[in-house]
């Protein structure tokens, strides 16, 4: 019952925030992602439903997230076309966010040395480490197929998902 309430209002949401501006639309989807995840401590659960409402919600062509995992990133939980598997540490834009720990926004991924694409249709990306006790445990990834698609309010909102995917792995681990 509680789960079916949950899927209504998230339904809702999303219908009342495509038509939202940007920043309406970070604001209405944040406190949905919170409910979601909360009373589910399974990781992959709740990472494979925060993508699909970042999906629905922002309408992104590719959002998902890679694990660190011993020397390399390796594919996680994401919508959108299929994406390379693995990634090494400080290769393309996210192994460099994974390295230097720190969010990078893209506006041309072309003028971005070492760029992997996964899809040619992929024109400007933005990379958020998810950051747990200090060290970067994941990579939340976000491209568009268009130029100059994210900014700094891209990187706010965005920075919040990536708090809360970093207390979802924490309840995880515990
Ligand atoms: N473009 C990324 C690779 C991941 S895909 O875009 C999903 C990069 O350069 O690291």
């Amino acid at each position: 019952m509680v789960i079916f309430a949950v899927r209504i209002m998230a339904e809702n949401l999303i219908k009342a925030a495509v038509d939202a501006g940007k920043e309406e639309r970070y604001q209405v989807m944040l406190p949905q992602i919170k409910a979601l995840v909360e009373g589910e401590t399974d990781l992959i659960a709740n990472i494979s439903n925060v993508m699909a409402v970042l999906k629905e919600t922002m309408n992104f062509f590719w959002v998902g997230v890679y694990f660190v995992k011993a020397e390399e990133l390796v594919l996680g939980p994401f919508q959108g076309p299929l994406a390379c598997t693995r990634i090494g540490y400080g290769k393309g834009v996210c192994g460099k966010a994974w390295q230097e720990g720190r969010v990078i926004v893209v506006p041309d991924v072309e003028q971005f040395p070492g760029h992997i694409a996964c899809s040619s249709l992929s024109k400007s990306e933005i990379v958020l480490p998810v950051i747990i006790n200090d060290r970067v445990r994941m990579i939340l990834d976000v491209d568009s197929d268009q130029l100059n698609d994210f900014d700094a309010l891209d990187a706010k909102y965005l920075s919040e998902v990536t708090a809360i995917i970093s207390d979802v792995y924490k309840a995880t681990m515990i």
